[in-house]
């Protein structure tokens, strides 16, 4: 694996923010940790920006509707490329200058699951699929990861409870989803300090509870490094 690029507060350039994103395989319930961390910082007042990839942006919209609902095949290679590009856009327009404002920017998968996915669902290699987002991005890694964890199995049967029709990615087989798990555990495991992996099969408010903890941690460092550096 190639080595970890500086987090977003020591990325190159003027980023004053936090970055905080959360990953995990489809239905683990990453959004509902999302808003409720939106909600636990905006109440101790912070300013927040929550996103999402694919579709962040205006051009990420169309860019998810290709990827998640296109009818035909899509090349593996261009199926990465078109993550690559919806992040890419995303990072420039949205999530930098949010950063660069002193932000904390709350997002809704990134990078790593680009690897997860692309890397080790479509066999597409961790370091390459890596690099790509990492070239797309100008190195831009998050402060914090939020890894939600759940045997696919599991998450599959709340997917089935929502009745909502299965997307390109949500339709792949069992063993796909597989893949996805362990990449994500795998690279979780290679950077520790980045990751927080969670049990997802834990109740809603408990995980929020865990998360919260960690958040505060990294807003504290964070305030004391802002300290250092103006003394
Ligand atoms: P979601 O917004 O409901 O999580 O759906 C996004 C889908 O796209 C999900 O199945 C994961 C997949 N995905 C990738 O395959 N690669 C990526 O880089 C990203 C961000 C998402």
């Amino acid at each position: 694996m190639s080595p970890p690029v500086a987090p977003a507060a020591e990325a190159a350039g003027p980023v004053r923010g936090v970055f905080i994103t959360f990953e995990g395989g489809d239905g683990v319930g990453k959004t509902t940790q999302a808003a409720l961390l939106e909600e636990w910082l905006a109440a101790r007042g912070r300013t927040v920006a929550r996103s999402r990839e694919p579709g962040g942006t205006e051009v990420g919209v169309l860019i998810r509707d290709i990827v998640l609902h296109h009818r035909g095949e899509i090349a593996p290679r261009a199926e990465a490329l078109l993550y690559a590009a919806d992040r890419a856009h995303h990072i420039e327009h949205l999530v930098r200058p949010a950063l660069e404002r002193g932000e904390v920017v709350i997002q809704d998968r990134y990078l790593d699951s680009s690897v997860a996915y692309q890397g080790a669902g479509r066999v597409l290699g961790r370091d390459e699929v890596r690099d790509l987002s990492l070239w797309a991005t100008e190195g831009l890694l998050p402060d914090l990861t939020v890894l939600l964890d759940l045997d696919p199995a599991l998450a599959r049967a709340r997917l089935v409870a929502d009745d909502k029709p299965f997307d390109r990615l949500e339709s792949e087989q069992s063993a796909f989803h597989d893949r996805v798990r362990a990449e994500f555990l795998a690279l979780a495991a290679a950077e520790p300090d980045r990751f927080l992996v969670l049990d997802a099969s834990r109740g809603s408010a408990d995980l929020a509870t865990d998360i919260q903890g960690r958040v505060q941690s990294l807003l504290d460092a964070h305030a004391e490094k802002a300290v250092g550096d103006a003394d």
